[in-house]
């Protein structure tokens, strides 16, 4: 028998305030269904059905293929929005789990405990339940003398008594496939909400004398749903610590980890160090021997060993072995920096790729640029790429000193050895070995300031 998972997420998330759909909201820069999805794929599920609705090709154009979807046009609530998978499940035979797209911290070790729960335990239905400190917002468990669950109620909709119960409907239901579908089509609406709630399905499947159960998880954080602005931080604090804390564990030394934010699908190997008010995110990778912040923004770049990041920004860019970056640089849109090079205060690099040795200490724009190794750029050289409506290239070969406040007017190629004085205007190719002067004369006219300048009393 199979493991079938359908996953809510038709909701536009009212409570949210924002144009996207809740369950594409992103968490450490992750659309929060991936991280649903990801750890049901990881799980004994095997197959997926997605319920989507609101603005349901943006849902569609992250998941792709990973799932199978059931639309729901309008959302009439979660018991509406399972009935919508009967088409695509209801003749199979199997188990069914269901979840929301709004419990972006559920990993697949809790989806296989609950699963087998509820197959050692014979149940037709298993309400996966949390004990919550603050149960505000969710549905309690209202259970009997004899302990077991009587029904959900929503929390709009409790007594004063009800309210004051902790343990809560984690929205998660593990059920028989064919039952499910029996007991939704049951489902009476909401006639205050206007809503098919699919919370009834406790009560409709007890009246019928089906094996109904509570199972309370204890790891609660894991399960919680979000609504709003608030509770993503809420969210996002606790995968931030759980990621900080694995790379920790693995050798990786965070300084002030409460300030250091690091993505999902970020690779750090043993032996970096991290500084505080640091992000790594998207799919970047930091070798050994790095040292990454303070201050820093790193996303889907791969920095190798031994690589020094101080106060600067670098997105999907590469940083080659033993090379200094910062404080105040900004590498981008595929800069890749070779080997033993410093990119120091307020150097930008779009575009280009540098050899090894090259250094850029101060005040630069490399930009649409290939250099060789051992290149010299002086404080204010620029790579003038942007003629007003193309982007044209800067070639430089190797040994090559720019002296300060040079302008390479692209496209120009420089060849090896070649020796820019500082202050030129380089608009002409420069052959090897040659020194290129592209600045007016210096004319000094004697006396001529005098009658300018007349010495100030700086006693004033
Ligand atoms: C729901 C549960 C509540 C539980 C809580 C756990 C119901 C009635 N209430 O409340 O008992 O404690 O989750 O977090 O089930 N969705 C649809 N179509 C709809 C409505 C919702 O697909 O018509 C999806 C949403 O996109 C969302 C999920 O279902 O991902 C949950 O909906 P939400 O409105 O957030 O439910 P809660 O009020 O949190
Ligand atoms: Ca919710």
């Amino acid at each position: 028998m199979k493991n079938y998972a359908i996953v809510l997420a038709a909701g536009k998330g009212t409570r949210m305030k924002t144009e996207l759909p809740k369950c594409a909201f992103p968490i450490l820069k992750k659309p929060m269904i991936e991280y649903i999805v990801e750890n049901i794929e990881t799980s004994v599920v095997d197959e997926i059905i997605c319920v989507v609705g609101y603005k349901k090709e943006y849902l569609q154009d992250l998941l792709k293929d990973r799932v199978e979807y059931a639309f729901q046009d309008e959302q009439l609530g979660t018991g509406h929005a399972v009935g919508k998978a009967a088409d695509l499940l209801k003749d199979k035979k199997g188990t069914t789990v269901i979840l929301l797209g709004d419990m972006p911290l559920i990993n697949s070790k809790v989806i296989n405990k609950v699963i087998s729960y509820h197959t050692d335990k014979m149940n037709d239905l298993t309400v996966v339940t949390a004990e919550f400190e603050n149960p505000k917002g969710y549905g309690r468990i209202v259970r009997n003398e004899y302990g077991s669950i009587e029904k959900i109620v929503e929390h709009k909709d409790c007594t004063k008594a009800q309210k004051t119960i902790k343990e809560i409907n984690t929205g998660i239901y593990i059920v028989d496939n064919s039952l499910l579908f029996e007991a939704v089509e049951k489902i009476k609406i909401n006639e205050q909400k206007g809503e098919y709630y699919l919370t009834d399905i406790v009560e409709i499947m007890k009246k019928e004398d089906y094996k109904v159960d509570a199972f309370l998880l204890w790891d609660s954080p894991k399960v919680m749903g979000v609504n709003d602005l608030y509770t993503i931080s809420h969210a996002e604090k606790h995968l931030r610590n759980d990621i900080n804390k694995s790379h920790m564990l693995n050798g990786v030394s965070i300084i002030n980890p409460e300030t250091v934010t690091i993505g999902h699908s970020v690779v750090i190997e043993e032996g970096v160090i991290i500084n505080p008010n640091t992000f790594i995110t998207g799919d970047s990778v930091i070798k050994k021997g790095a040292i990454i912040g303070p201050n820093t923004e790193i996303h889907s770049s791969i920095i190798h060993k031994n690589v020094s990041v101080k106060h600067s920004l670098v997105y999907d860019s590469e940083v080659f072995d033993n090379t200094t970056i910062g404080p105040f640089a900004h590498l981008r849109d595929g800069a890749v920096i070779g080997k033993n090079n410093r990119v120091g205060n307020f150097v930008e690099v779009k575009n280009s790729k540098t050899g090894n040795g090259t250094k850029a200490a101060h005040l630069a724009y490399i930009g649409d640029t290939v250099t060789g190794s051992r290149v010299n750029f002086g404080c204010g050289s620029i790579t003038v790429n942007y003629d007003g409506i193309n982007k044209n290239k800067t070639i430089i070969g190797d040994d090559v000193f720019i002296g300060c406040n040079t302008n390479l007017i692209a496209p120009v190629e420089i060849g090896n050895r070649v020796f820019i004085a500082a202050g030129s205007t380089v608009t002409k190719d420069v052959p090897e070995g040659a020194l290129a002067i592209a600045r007016n004369k210096q004319i000094n006219k004697a006396d001529y300031a005098k009658n300018l300048i007349r010495p100030k009393d700086d006693t004033k």
